[in-house]
């Protein structure tokens, strides 16, 4: 089965699925979205209001400044794929359970064995918790280290940037830093480098927008 078609039938099992209570508040599941050759794979939280409305990641407020994130390091949503620890929306947005993490973690797994990408971005605590379990985002984000056959590297959650907006200096700084650790994974992993017309001729911005801030 390609990568794709595996990818397929992990969005079609869990639209369907009932292995966790989430599935009661489940409008769409939102399994997430991106090309199955994916480099670079960003793992949210879970569904919002609006992605279980359009079973899309990221696409209320959080996604316009994952956005203007990605921007920094040159990337479109398109270059990516973006997904999350559960696949249904948690009621009224609460944190997902333990419970429900580990009921929701084949799929996840499932899609980063497809996809085999050289970094994995989390976003946000609950994500990084399943690769640096009782770390402290502030000290460790944006830093890459390796974890198995990948290189993982912990960041902030978009949405945390709207609650506090003193974050999104040190989140644009991360996210500028991207280009340097996909060369640095890519070199490390021995891959070479996919072809996508964005990430390979698209320029990095210059100076990320609001180091002035420093
Ligand atoms: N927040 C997340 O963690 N994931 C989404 O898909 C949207 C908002
Ligand atoms: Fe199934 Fe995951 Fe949805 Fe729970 S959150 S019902 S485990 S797809």
């Amino acid at each position: 089965m390609s990568a794709a078609e595996t990818l397929d039938r992990i969005a079609r099992e869990a639209s369907i699925c009932v292995k966790c209570a989430l599935h009661e508040s489940r409008r769409k599941a939102v399994t997430g979205e991106g090309p199955a050759d994916a480099e670079i794979m960003f793992i949210g939280e879970g569904p919002g209001f609006h992605e279980n409305e359009q079973g899309r990641p990221f696409v209320g407020a959080s996604g316009k400044f994952l956005e203007q994130l990605l921007a920094q390091a040159g990337l479109e949503r398109s270059d990516v794929f973006i997904a999350n620890v559960v696949k249904c929306r948690p009621p009224g947005n609460r944190d997902p359970e333990p419970g429900e993490l580990a009921a929701c973690s084949g799929y996840l797994n499932a899609q980063i064995e497809a996809i085999n990408p050289s970094i994995i971005v989390t976003l946000g605590r609950i994500s990084m918790s399943a690769y640096f379990p009782g770390v402290k985002i502030t000290s460790v984000h944006g830093q890459m280290q390796k974890v198995g056959e990948r290189f993982i590297i912990p960041m902030y959650h978009p949405a945390a940037a709207l609650h506090q907006p003193a974050l999104r200096p040190a989140m644009l700084t991360d996210f500028a830093r991207l280009p340097d650790q996909l060369n640095e994974a890519r070199a490390a992993l021995g891959r070479r480098v996919i072809e996508r017309k964005t990430i390979a001729a698209r320029q990095k911005p210059e100076t990320p927008r609001q180091l002035s801030l420093f």
